[in-house]
């Protein structure tokens, strides 16, 4: 995507040096635009983990690209099997909810014969890790198509008025590695003269919405006004949204769908409301393995700091600041599971499907055994 008026993705291969992995750096954004470069397993992991870079898909190729940056670090001392492996575990393990990761060690660590001279094994990598970058990317362009006849259809009633579309967190093209997953639908909308207006949820605790989504649509033009999270609910009451769409981290064989943090809440006010709810997720984001996201999706909790303080601009630098009394409890969970029964519907790179195990099964029949 554009960024002012040069293209980016949010991750891609240093084309002068091959063994550097550059992101944006989105613990900088909205306030700075910088680029950070890993170099290293302990880099992508760190990255990852402390959320310079976030988000399902981008996790997933960040991971791919971890693995490659292991076969570099292989010498003729290495036990290669030994250390993809210990490389394959402590990347998985740096967080537990977003599916893509596990996804995305597995799709290049099976793609790899530990018997393989060590060079070949590190473009054998790579190429792994590019494809799942442009497989996300393709994903993202065709989850865009799939969803954009559900705007045209609202805007078609709407008399010239703008789609009112609420989203929550971040899950657009930073999230991602181009177009976004909620997000490439409405940029599509837009740049095809439809009519759009984005409620923006704040997206507490680490604000990706606020921070993110808002930077993403401003760059884009798309307008969007910015709400407390709290807020979603009372506008739905008074007509003021046409339809929620939002991402997903993990989504279950039956449609169970794992999200951000307030995601649920969100949609039993959009149900309350009769307002259509979306998740839109390329199907890497889907766990096929599993049924009841409830009990089977693993939740992420994260530091209570993340909760007690937030982190601002102030005079020219990200500041983080206290906002209750020293030493008040804080639980803070990272994501929650909507019931598959509170979905509309699924926006996938095959087009839409109920969130329902037969119409999963019937999208994605590769997928089952
Ligand atoms: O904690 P984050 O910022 O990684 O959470 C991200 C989300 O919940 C997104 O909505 C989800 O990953 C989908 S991104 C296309």
């Amino acid at each position: 995507m554009l960024v002012g008026d040069k293209n980016y993705q949010s991750i891609w291969l240093d084309e002068s040096d091959p063994s550097v992995v550059r992101v944006i750096d989105q613990q900088k954004l909205p306030f700075f635009f910088e680029i950070a470069e890993l170099r290293s397993v302990d880099d992508i992991y760190n990255a990852i983990r402390n959320m310079t870079i976030r988000g399902a898909p981008l996790i997933g190729a960040a991971a791919a690209f971890g693995i490659y940056l292991a076969t570099l670090e292989i010498t003729n001392t290495t036990n290669i099997r030994l250390h993809l492996e210990n490389a394959a575990r402590y990347l998985t393990s740096c967080r537990p909810t977003a599916v893509n990761l596990s996804w995305a060690v597995n799709y290049v660590t099976d793609r790899l014969d530990p018997g393989l001279p060590p060079n070949l094994l590190s473009s054998a990598a790579l190429e792994s890790a590019l494809s799942i970058c442009e497989k996300e990317k393709n994903n993202c362009m065709a989850i865009g198509k799939s969803g954009l006849p559900i705007l045209e259809a609202i805007s078609a009633g709407k008399k010239g008025e703008p789609v009112n579309i609420l989203t929550h967190c971040n899950a657009g093209w930073l999230a991602c590695i181009d177009y976004g997953t909620a997000t490439a639908p409405i940029y599509l909308a837009h740049n095809s003269g439809i009519p759009v207006h984005v409620w923006i949820d704040e997206t507490r605790p680490r604000n990706q919405g606020a921070m993110l989504t808002a930077w993403e649509l401003g760059q884009a033009g798309v307008p969007h006004t910015l709400i407390a999270d709290n807020t979603g609910g009372h506008l739905m009451q008074h007509g003021m949204v046409d339809i929620v769409m939002v991402g997903c981290d993990r989504a279950s064989a039956k449609g169970d769908v794992a999200n951000k943090i307030g995601t649920y809440l969100k949609a039993l006010a959009a149900d309350d409301n009769k307002i259509p709810f979306y998740s839109a997720l390329p199907s890497s984001s889907i766990d096929f393995g599993i049924s009841n996201g409830l009990e089977e999706i693993p939740v992420e909790e994260r530091d209570p700091e993340e909760i007690t303080s937030v982190s601002g601009f102030l005079r020219g630098k990200i500041e983080s600041v206290r906002i209750c009394p020293e030493n008040t409890p804080a639980l803070n969970f990272g994501f929650d599971v909507t019931p598959a029964k509170y979905i509309t519907g699924l926006i996938t790179e095959k087009g839409i499907c109920k969130a329902s195990r037969k119409d999963i099964k019937e999208m994605f029949s590769d997928k089952f055994n």
